[in-house]
């Protein structure tokens, strides 16, 4: 696959701003179209050292406008879509249900809608990103497989389920050329700091409290956000049409023990003494329909593809802080509101 022009949506997100990279950098026979809303988490800035590649462009726009979308099919010549553009966070879907269902299920409907009318022959590919949060919850045993059956429990991984049954349905019903993969937790740099790991280290550096839902007991499953951008390098090159892929970082971690585990690293690298952070924890109300356990076997895509996750936790969390550090002003400005405005006067 060659000279292709491949539209990502929601480019500049967190995992976004990861694929985008690396195929902008890798791939320089590529012409890649970033189209993102610029919602809350999106964010141009997370782009700088590529934005100006000539195989790189940005369009802002909304994947909830059909017409907009055949507009860019037609103007970019698509030939294939990495489609991440979503609205992702879990406590944001049991306050506001409503703009996950709009973009996540009818925003991929409208994407495979276009697809579909614009693409008349086999040479596509339509590769929809979700999560393993699908499955729903499980108990101390046991690993989601491609296998397993779907059983969503918040609005968010009910909306990412909808648009998986849509993908797989529009493979089924009309031979399009998709792919998909359901991933486990990310984490790493550029990840808006409302999720787990940005959050507590955005605390801890501010001596706020850490705020742990219910017991801390809940496990998650880790990887490092570039394992997961080359897993989707390879999945969209080498991957089967038709075919799902899990990707996991063989890394489960109660959220207690890897918050004071942050604690630790932090304490070290602020000067701290030993157990100064963990005194910021606050046990706080559980978050409502909380899934226990998520946990992933990633056989699949070691044996058929050869992916495994490239770098140890310990060493993740380690480049993770140290960005976070380091990037101080990127925090600033994505929690002060002050790049939404820019974005509203540049990109109106
Ligand atoms: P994110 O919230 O950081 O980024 C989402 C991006 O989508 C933002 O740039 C936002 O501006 C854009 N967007 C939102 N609504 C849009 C719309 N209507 N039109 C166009 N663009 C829009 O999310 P993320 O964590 O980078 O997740 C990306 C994808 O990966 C999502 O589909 C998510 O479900 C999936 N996923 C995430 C994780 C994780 O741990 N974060 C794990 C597995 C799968
Ligand atoms: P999160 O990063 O929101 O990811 P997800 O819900 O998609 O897995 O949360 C990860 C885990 O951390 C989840 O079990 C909820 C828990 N959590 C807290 O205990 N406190 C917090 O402030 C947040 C944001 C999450």
């Amino acid at each position: 696959m060659s000279n292709r022009n491949i539209l990502i949506t929601g480019g500049a997100g967190f995992i976004g701003s990861h694929v985008v990279r690396l195929f902008v950098n890798k791939y320089k026979d590529d012409r890649i179209i970033n189209l993102d809303k610029l919602t809350y988490a999106g964010n141009l800035k997370n782009l700088t050292d590529i934005e100006n590649e000539p195989n790189y462009k940005f369009v802002k726009g909304d994947i909830q406008d059909k017409a907009f979308l055949a507009d860019v099919f037609e103007k970019e010549q698509i030939t294939d879509v990495i489609h991440l553009a979503a609205e992702s966070h879990v406590d944001r879907s049991i306050s506001g249900p409503m703009e996950f269902i709009i973009t996540n299920i009818v925003g991929t409907a409208n994407l495979l809608e276009v697809a579909r009318s614009k693409w008349t022959d086999d040479n596509h590919v339509f590769y929809h990103i979700s999560t393993d949060e699908v499955y729903g919850s499980l108990g101390e045993e046991g690993f989601f497989t491609e296998e397993t059956s779907y059983d969503p429990r918040s609005p968010y991984s009910a909306s990412k389920a909808s648009s998986d049954h849509l993908v797989r349905a529009y493979f089924h019903t009309y031979k399009l050329p998709v792919k998909l993969s359901n991933c486990s937790n990310n984490y790493g740099s550029h990840q808006f700091p409302e999720k787990l790991i940005p959050l507590m280290i955005n605390n801890i550096k501010n001596n706020k409290p850490l705020p742990i839902y219910g017991t801390g007991e809940n496990v998650r499953d880790w990887l490092w956000v570039e394992d997961h951008a080359r897993a989707i390098d390879v999945i969209f090159h080498k991957g089967e049409i038709g075919e799902t892929y899990n990707i996991g970082g063989w890394n489960e971690w109660t959220n207690i023990d890897l918050v004071n585990k942050l604690c630790e690293i932090m304490d070290e690298k602020l000067g701290r003494a030993s157990g100064t952070s963990a005194q910021l924890i606050t046990y706080v109300k559980d978050r409502a329909g909380h899934d226990m356990r998520y946990a992933i076997d990633a056989t699949k895509i070691k044996n058929e593809l050869g992916w495994v996750p490239s770098l140890e936790f310990e060493e993740g969390l380690d480049k993770t802080v140290d960005w976070y550090l380091d990037n101080e002003e990127w925090i600033n400005n994505v929690t002060s509101g002050d790049y939404q405005k820019y974005y509203s006067e540049h990109y109106s």
